[in-house]
């Protein structure tokens, strides 16, 4: 399976915290943005850099720099949470958005805005903080992929198994960074234990 789980004994601490009912929205996106940077490391530890001159106060040195463009799409709304703690890691990247949201009787996701940058070969990490049917993420590559973007990674905070089978089947292609990977989902489609809906969560819309 195309998934890592983003293990730290700081994630795990954080995530607890978010779970729990009682964290107020001020606190839950503090948390998921800390946990966005974390997470950032995981993600980008593979990627290719390239040598770059410069000069120290002292002498010429060959340093290194991340090679090629990054693009981080949040997934509307909840994504938003997600960005701060990545665009703080990664300042130079360009960010899409892509507005999706579930239909509250099908479950399946209803597109309603795609704003993309131009570069085309830029290394994308789609956010969200929820993968629960995978029916969102799964659409949301798919436009990427159908403008032309293909370099594409997913991070989310937490993970239902049913939809990394999604992602997993859909775009085999993805990497799946998660921090949790939760038990299923329940009739509402919703992660058990989970922590409810993460858009509500950060807006403070309960
Ligand atoms: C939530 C979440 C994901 C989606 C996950 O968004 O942020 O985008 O559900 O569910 P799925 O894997 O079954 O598609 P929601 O539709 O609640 O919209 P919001 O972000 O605007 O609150
Ligand atoms: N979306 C959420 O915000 N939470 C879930 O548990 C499932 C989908």
């Amino acid at each position: 399976m195309n998934v890592h789980v983003v293990e730290h004994p700081l994630i795990a601490h954080k995530l607890t915290m978010m779970r729990d009912k009682n964290c107020n929205s001020k606190n839950f996106r503090e948390l998921l943005g800390e946990i966005a940077s974390l997470m950032t490391y995981d993600v980008t530890k593979d990627w290719e850099t390239e040598p770059v001159e410069i000069e120290t106060p002292l002498e010429k040195m060959t340093g290194t720099r991340l090679k090629g463009e990054v693009t981080i799409i949040p997934i509307l709304r909840a994504g938003l949470g997600l960005l701060n703690g990545v665009i703080n890691m990664i300042p130079h990247a360009h960010v899409g958005h892509i507005g999706l949201y579930r239909d509250p009787q099908t479950h399946k996701p209803v597109e309603y805005y795609c704003g993309l940058p131009k570069q085309l070969d830029a290394k994308c990490i789609v956010v969200d903080p929820m993968l629960a049917t995978g029916g969102s993420a799964a659409a949301a590559i798919t436009m990427l992929k159908e403008k032309g973007l293909h370099n594409i990674c997913l991070m989310v905070l937490v993970a239902a198994p049913e939809g990394i089978k999604v992602i997993n089947k859909e775009h085999p292609d993805v990497e799946i960074y998660t921090a949790a990977i939760d038990r299923e989902l329940n009739d509402k489609a919703y992660i058990l234990p989970g922590l409810g809906d993460a858009g509500d969560r950060v807006f403070g819309t309960l």
